[in-house]
C-alpha cells in the first residue's frame, strides 16, 4: 500500500504546525514531462513502473499530469498504453495544467527548451531539466530566475548520465578550492576510441553502433567533434570555479581526424588515447579545452572504457576524488532525472523554496590556448631521403620545442616517403602551432598527419 503524505509529515519535527497545514493541502505532487524521446521516455517508465517506491521516498504520490510531445511521438506504443488523454502536442495547454508542481524538460537543444524553461520557473514550477546545451549556455540566467520566483532547478543528468556530479559539485565539495577536473564526459566517443583501440574497429561502424546504444546525440557530430563536451566542461568549470565559462570560450578538438595508426604508436609508446574535458585554476586564471589526449596507459582514465564516464577532481581539502560511472543512455540518465523529481518533490512537500545555486565570482580571466605548455606527440609522413630528419628537427629548435623521442617507420619505396613520430618535452602551444605551420611549408614534409597534446 502507498503510505500517504500525513505518515510521512508526522515524523518531521520543528515545523510541525507549518508542516501540518501543507499535509492536509498536498495529497500528491504533479508532474508535466515535456519531451517523449529516449531520456523522457524512460523517464516516464520509471515514474510508473517504481511508483510505490517513489511514493515512499517523497511521502505521497508523484502524478505524471501532463506530457508534451510532438506530433510523432503519438503513434509510439508507449504513448497508447499511458493513455493519449496525458498528451499534448500544445506548449499552451501543456502549461496551462493546474496540477502540476514539477516540470521536467527532456527535449534537448537550445531552443524551444530554453524559452519552455523560463516559462515553467516563472510560472513558480520547480524545474528538472536533462539539458546540458541550455543549462551551459544559459545556466547562470535560469538560475537567477529560479531564485526569483523561490523554485528548484535540478539539472544532474546533464553531465555524465548517472552519475552524481552536479550535487557534489553544488554540495558536497564546496568547501574545496578546486585546482582540476580531468573528465571523460563523452560516452559515444569514449565508446568509439574503445573500440578503435581494441578491436581496430573503423570509426564509421564504431558510431553507427553508439547511435543503435541511444548513447549519441540527435546530431552525432555533436559527440565527434566535441561540442556535447564542451556544454557539459562548461557546467562543471561555472559550478567549480564560481566564474561563466561559456562553450565558446573553451578551446575544442573532436576525434575525427585520429586514425588506426595513432593508436598504434600511442600503444608503442605507453599511453592511451582519451578525448578529455580539461579544466584548471590558478589565482587568476582557468583553462578550459576538449582535445584528444594521449596519457600514460597505467592512469586510471586510461582504463575507462567503452560508454562509461570518468571524472577526475583535484582539491585543496579531498585531494583527488574520482567518479565513475555509465556516462550515455537511457537507464542512467533517468536515474539521474528521477533522483532530482524526488528531491525537488521533497522540497516542495518540506515546503521549501530555491536552493537553486550558481555562485559567480568576477575576476577570473580565461587562459588563452598559445599559452598552454605541454608535451606533444607528433606524426609526419616525410621524403625519405638525408637531411630530412635534421630540417625538421631545425623548425622543432627554432621554436625552443625539444625532442624527447624520435619512431621512423619503414619507408615506403614506391612514394619515397618515411612516416616518422616524434615525442617532445614540454613546449608552448604558440610555439608548436608556428613549428607546424613551418614543418607545413617544407617541401619534405609531405603531410602532417596528426600532433596530440600528451597529458602526464
Ligand atoms: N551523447 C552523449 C554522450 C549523451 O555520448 O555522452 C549523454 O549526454
Amino acid at each position: 500500500m502507498m503510505r500517504k503524505c500525513s505518515g510521512q509529515f508526522g515524523t518531521l519535527s520543528g515545523a510541525r504546525i507549518k508542516l501540518g497545514v501543507k499535509e492536509l493541502k498536498k495529497q500528491s505532487i504533479g508532474i508535466g514531462l515535456m519531451g517523449l524521446g529516449v531520456v523522457g521516455g524512460e523517464v516516464a517508465r520509471v515514474l510508473m513502473d517504481k511508483a510505490e517506491v517513489l511514493a515512499e521516498q517523497v511521502g505521497c504520490p508523484l502524478v505524471l499530469r501532463k506530457v508534451k510531445v510532438l506530433e510523432s511521438d503519438l503513434a509510439k506504443p508507449q504513448a497508447k498504453e499511458m493513455g493519449l488523454q496525458l498528451f499534448t502536442t500544445d506548449a499552451d495547454e501543456f502549461f496551462a495544467e493546474p496540477e502540476m508542481d514539477i516540470v521536467v524538460e527532456a527535449i534537448g537543444g537550445e531552443e524551444p527548451a530554453l524559452d519552455y524553461l523560463k516559462r515553467a520557473l516563472s510560472g513558480g514550477k520547480h524545474v528538472v531539466t536533462s539539458n546540458k546545451e541550455v543549462i551551459a549556455k544559459h545556466g547562470a540566467e535560469l538560475f537567477a530566475l529560479a531564485q526569483q520566483y523561490g523554485v528548484g532547478l535540478r539539472c544532474e543528468a546533464s553531465v555524465g548520465g548517472g552519475i552524481p556530479l552536479i550535487a557534489p559539485f553544488q554540495q558536497d565539495l564546496v568547501a574545496n578550492k578546486i585546482s582540476g577536473i580531468y573528465a571523460i564526459i563523452n560516452g559515444t566517443t569514449n565508446y568509439i576510441l574503445t573500440r578503435m583501440a581494441r578491436e581496430g574497429t573503423d570509426f564509421a561502424s564504431a558510431l553507427k553502433r553508439a547511435q543503435e546504444l541511444g548513447y549519441a546525440e540527435a546530431n552525432p557530430e555533436d559527440d565527434v567533434d566535441g561540442i556535447d563536451a564542451t556544454y557539459k566542461l562548461a557546467i562543471l568549470a561555472s559550478l567549480a570555479f564560481h566564474c561563466q565559462v561559456q562553450p565558446q570560450d573553451i578551446h575544442c578538438e573532436g576525434i575525427s581526424r585520429l586514425d588506426s595508426r595513432d593508436f598504434k604508436y600511442a600503444r608503442e609508446l605507453g599511453f592511451a588515447i582519451k578525448l578529455l574535458a580539461i579544466a584548471k585554476q590558478g589565482d587568476s586564471w582557468i583553462e578550459v579545452r576538449v582535445h584528444p589526449v594521449f596519457i600514460p596507459e597505467e592512469s586510471l582514465l586510461a582504463k575507462v572504457d567503452g560508454v562509461y564516464n570518468a571524472i577526475l577532481v583535484e582539491a585543496d581539502l579531498v585531494g583527488k576524488v574520482l567518479f565513475y560511472g555509465e556516462g550515455a543512455g537511457a537507464l542512467p540518465t533517468s536515474s539521474a532525472v528521477v533522483a532530482d523529481v524526488v528531491s525537488a518533490a521533497q522540497d516542495i512537500i518540506a515546503g521549501g523554496g530555491s536552493r537553486a545555486r550558481w555562485r559567480l565570482e568576477p575576476g577570473k580571466i580565461i587562459k588563452p590556448m598559445s599559452e598552454l605548455e605541454t608535451r606533444y606527440y607528433l606524426r609526419l609522413n616525410v621524403a625519405d631521403r638525408p637531411g630530412v630528419l635534421a630540417q625538421v628537427s631545425k623548425v622543432l629548435g627554432d621554436h625552443l620545442i625539444s625532442i624527447s623521442s624520435v619512431i621512423q617507420q619503414a619507408a615506403d619505396s614506391v612514394s619515397q616517403t618515411a612516416e616518422i613520430v616524434i615525442m617532445t618535452h614540454p613546449a608552448q602551444e604558440r610555439e608548436m602551432q608556428q613549428a607546424l605551420d613551418e614543418l607545413g611549408h617544407l617541401a619534405s614534409v609531405k603531410q602532417i598527419c596528426n600532433f596530440i597534446r600528451v597529458e602526464a
